[in-house]
């Protein structure tokens, strides 16, 4: 691949004293700034306002967030209950993506194992380096998701994707976009069809910047277009992230996804969500129980500071939806291709 490197979405700087950086994603493309944060509220807020965002990236900074909370021990508190105030707090960050919950629990299981230890800076080492460990596994699950994922993927193939499920988006390389990234470097000549993905724009901002920065032949298009490059041919495969799964294979994505599903079923064309196990939730029986994010209607009065609607106008703004098991060709995990997409598959393949 051409020079493909962007910058860490998030990187712990130093030991049990130091700190999280994050890669502030609300700035991309055209500035590329780092937030250092010190405190818990700084982390909370990252995540609630997509300073760094996509489901698994979301739950490795959730993991860090958690030692950047233990730092500062309010006077009189234990360790034990300032970890239960640090975990429920950011379990408050953002609703839809599992792979929070993921993290947080299984931080959780570790330090309740471990709470009891004598020396507290032993208990944040250990804690530490299984917060590193949560991203040392991603990005080894996003390369195998890239590797099972590109032999779906012919030479020839024009490709879309939706919302940004790159490096940006993970550890390192992405879900979806580790699958057209695999697929260019061995070779095979594809194109990628990228929504802008309204209303905050991660397709135009994110995915069309990582694609670039690739090298990888792509074209931008208004998430209303989709329709019109199906029909003319153009689309041989969709490919898309998740959220959340739920035991029968209905995912939640980023809004907008569930029509590319329906748009995909009418057109007669392979639709594959890409994601690791650390995305599925086998707690719910189907995508009716994933709780969808509702968000600030002036993300669409007002996008990026300009308003655009007027005063008072009704909104609905959901930033997930569910595409039923039904219209997905392929699940993509790190181990393997599950297809047909069902209960029984799921619960053999995990
Ligand atoms: O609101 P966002 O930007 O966090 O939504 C992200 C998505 O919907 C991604 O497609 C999903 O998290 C998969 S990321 C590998």
């Amino acid at each position: 691949m051409k020079n493909y490197s962007i910058p860490r979405s998030m990187e712990w700087i130093g030991g049990i004293d130091g700190h999280l950086r994050l890669l502030d994603q609300t700035l991309l493309p055209i500035d590329v700034c780092f937030l250092d944060c010190m405190d818990i509220t700084t982390v909370h807020e990252a995540i609630r306002s997509l300073r760094v965002r996509g489901a698994p990236a979301i739950g490795i900074t959730a993991a860090m967030g958690v030692l950047v909370g233990l730092k500062n021990i309010p006077s009189g508190t234990s360790l034990k209950k300032h970890y239960e105030d640090t975990d429920s707090y950011l379990r408050t960050s953002r609703p839809t993506a599992v792979n929070l919950f993921w993290a947080l629990d299984r931080m959780k299981r570790k330090f309740i194992e471990i709470a009891d230890l004598p020396d507290q800076r032993n208990i944040l080492s250990i804690l530490l380096d299984e917060a590193l460990l949560i991203e040392k596994e991603d990005r080894a699950m996003c390369q195998s998701i890239g590797k099972i994922g590109a032999n779906l993927v012919q030479d020839g193939f024009g490709i879309l994707t939706h919302c940004n499920t790159g490096g940006l988006a993970t550890a390192a390389y992405g879900t979806a976009l580790s699958v057209i990234f695999t697929a260019y470097e061995q070779g095979k000549s594809i194109h990628v069809f990228c929504d802008e993905t309204r209303p905050l724009m991660q397709g135009a901002r994110l995915t069309s910047w990582e694609l670039l920065q690739a090298g990888i032949p792509a074209t931008l298009i208004c998430d209303s277009m989709a329709a019109q490059v199906m029909k003319e041919g153009k689309i041989n495969m969709v490919i898309v992230g998740a959220d959340r799964i739920a035991a029968n294979g209905d995912s939640a994505n980023k809004i907008g996804t569930y029509g590319l599903s329906v748009l995909a079923h009418a057109h007669k064309i392979p639709f594959y969500v890409a994601a690791p196990s650390s995305t599925f939730d086998l707690t719910l029986k189907d995508g009716s129980g994933i709780p969808i994010e509702q968000r600030n209607p002036r993300e669409i009065t007002e996008p990026f500071g300009k308003q655009v609607a007027p005063t008072g106008v009704s909104v609905y703004n959901p930033a997930f939806d569910v595409s039923p098991a039904h219209l997905i060709t392929g699940i993509i995990t790190e181990k393997s291709l599950i297809t047909p997409v069902n209960a029984k598959n799921i619960k053999n393949s995990l």
